[in-house]
């Protein structure tokens, strides 16, 4: 079959980067991608690109070209569902607040929903996507729901996860090592795939776009975080080792980068890895291990969230024992806030849980991020302290221990302590002399990603801690 309108439920982080690259790539296929928040939509709507609600680098070139051509943001998801021969589910699968499977599980009832409005108005056949992440097994769950409470009109679901990294999404969907496509090995199956082959074959070669069943690539995207993120956990682990045994966490990595079998990519040692999807996708894991009873891989599986946890929590304390044994009433400047750089995205930023350590000890942190809000950063905190059960009371007084500013010269004026929580270039460039100079002494600069020149800072005075540096 071939598609002629698609349709995207979810215009977040992966559905509007993902559908605007098809769109732009596939120009004879119209691409409206749905939400149900307004002001997400109207944001994908802004004449001023750089207002866009995901700030990707080339992602606003991308819109400017196809927006308003064949590529459409709405609210209108009954219409959209309705014209659509092929659907794209991208909404948010987050970790389980509640409930059974609560901290650990997936939630799909954004995903449920997203089924049953499909099966509610579908008046022709169309093939579901799944792009969001989801436990293996959950297209069984789709195809019930929609084969029950549908219309009688044939739904085939296929699978196929989205692998792009925030920061180099549009980089990621334009040169994909690989897109997955996972399909019944019935005809109509088989029909389905070869349907979203032929989008993807628009600018991806043959060998880049794999074809498996629906389970194998449901589990192929845990897997590969779980993949990646275990990576970034041993070599985090082994940087608390070296911190005591002299070595130099960056000579290993590179050092053991170099054998093609190990390979070097994702062997930075770092605070502590962030990001919406590697810890929910880990646990999700654990979660599905537990139960189908294989509590040993769920137990291997989990030591990689808490080795994650352990980092960052190293991270503070180690500020706070440098800082002689207190951080009270002291300017703490953290340099960053993002989950990594060329993202304004903060979900689950190792910046989040260092600084609530450090004010609960009763230091002042005092943050710069070219690219996140004051509003996004307080949000953030205000979150983890809801979580956390507290009260209003002690949120607004937490609150008083958090400044956020536009600018860094401001934020590092008269600190007691840099930390670097995300790698963002425009840190390496600062005048550091300048710095030095207004800044309470000793100097202490935390290097949570072990991107500053630590010999230049030391021979400016700074006390420079890495990670994994002895
Ligand atoms: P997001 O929270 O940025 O976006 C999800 C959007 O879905 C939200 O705007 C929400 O309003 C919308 N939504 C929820 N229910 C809806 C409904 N019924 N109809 C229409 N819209 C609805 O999430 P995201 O980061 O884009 O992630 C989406 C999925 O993709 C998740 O499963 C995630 O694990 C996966 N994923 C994310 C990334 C990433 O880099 N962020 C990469 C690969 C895979
Ligand atoms: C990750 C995966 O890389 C994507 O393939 C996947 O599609 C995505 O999750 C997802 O499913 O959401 P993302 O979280 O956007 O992408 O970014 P990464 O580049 O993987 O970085 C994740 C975290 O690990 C960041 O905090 C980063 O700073 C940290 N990291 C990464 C390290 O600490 N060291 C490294 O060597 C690499």
């Amino acid at each position: 079959m071939k598609i002629k309108n698609i349709c995207c439920l979810g215009a977040g982080y992966v559905g509007g980067p993902t559908m605007s690259v098809i769109a732009l790539k596939c120009p004879e296929i119209k691409v409206t991608v749905v939400d149900l928040n307004e002001a997400r939509i109207a944001a994908w709507n802004e004449e001023n690109l750089d207002k866009l609600p995901v700030y990707e680098p080339g992602l606003a070139e991308v819109v400017h070209e196809a927006r308003g051509r064949n590529l459409f943001f709405s609210t209108e998801v009954e219409s959209a569902i309705d014209a659509a021969d092929m659907i794209f589910i991208a909404v948010n699968t987050p970790t389980k607040t509640y409930g059974e499977g609560k901290g650990m599980a997936a939630d799909l009832k954004f995903v449920e929903l997203c089924a049953r409005q499909i099966a509610r108005i579908a008046k022709n056949d169309k093939i579901i996507v799944e792009k969001s992440t989801l436990p293996v097994r959950t297209a069984e769950t789709l195809q019930t729901i929609l084969d029950r409470t549908g219309n009688g009109v044939k739904f085939e679901v296929l699978s196929n996860p989205e692998f792009l990294a925030e920061g180099t999404a549009i980089n990621d969907l334009f040169n994909a090592d690989r897109v997955l496509i996972g399909g019944k090995q019935t005809e109509s199956g088989q029909k389905a795939i070869q349907s979203l082959v032929d989008i993807y074959a628009h600018w991806l070669s043959p060998k880049q776009i794999l074809t498996t069943n629906v389970w194998s690539s449901e589990l192929s995207k845990l897997t590969a975080n779980a993949f990646l993120a275990q990576r970034i956990s041993s070599i985090n682990a082994l940087s608390a080792l070296c911190e005591v045994t002299e070595a130099d966490v960056d000579e290993v990595a590179n050092a053991i980068g170099t054998d093609s079998r190990i390979g070097p990519k994702f062997l930075k040692a770092s605070v502590g890895f962030g990001g919406s999807c590697f810890q929910k996708d880990i646990l999700n894991l654990v979660y599905l291990c537990r139960y189908f009873n294989l509590p040993e891989v769920a137990n291997y599986w989990e030591q990689v969230i808490i080795l994650n946890d352990y980092q960052k929590y190293r991270f503070a304390k180690n500020i706070i024992s440098s800082l002689f044994n207190t951080v009270s009433e002291k300017k703490i400047t953290f340099l960053g806030w993002a989950f990594k750089k060329d993202t304004n995205d903060t979900r689950e930023s190792a910046a989040i849980y260092v600084a609530e350590h450090l004010i609960e000890d009763g230091a002042e942190i005092h943050v710069y991020d070219p690219k996140v809000s004051e509003a996004k950063i307080i949000a953030d905190m205000c979150y983890l302290w809801e979580l956390n059960g507290l009260t209003e009371q002690k949120i607004a007084s937490k609150m008083k221990q958090i400044f956020v500013y536009q600018s860094p010269i401001e934020a590092l004026d008269q600190a007691h302590a840099i930390a670097v929580l995300t790698e963002w270039d425009e840190f390496k460039t600062y005048d550091w002399n300048a710095i030095y100079i207004n800044m309470y002494k000793p100097a202490f600069v935390f290097d949570g990603r072990n991107i500053l020149d630590a010999g230049k800072l030391n021979a400016i005075g700074f006390e420079v801690k890495g990670i994994g540096k002895g």
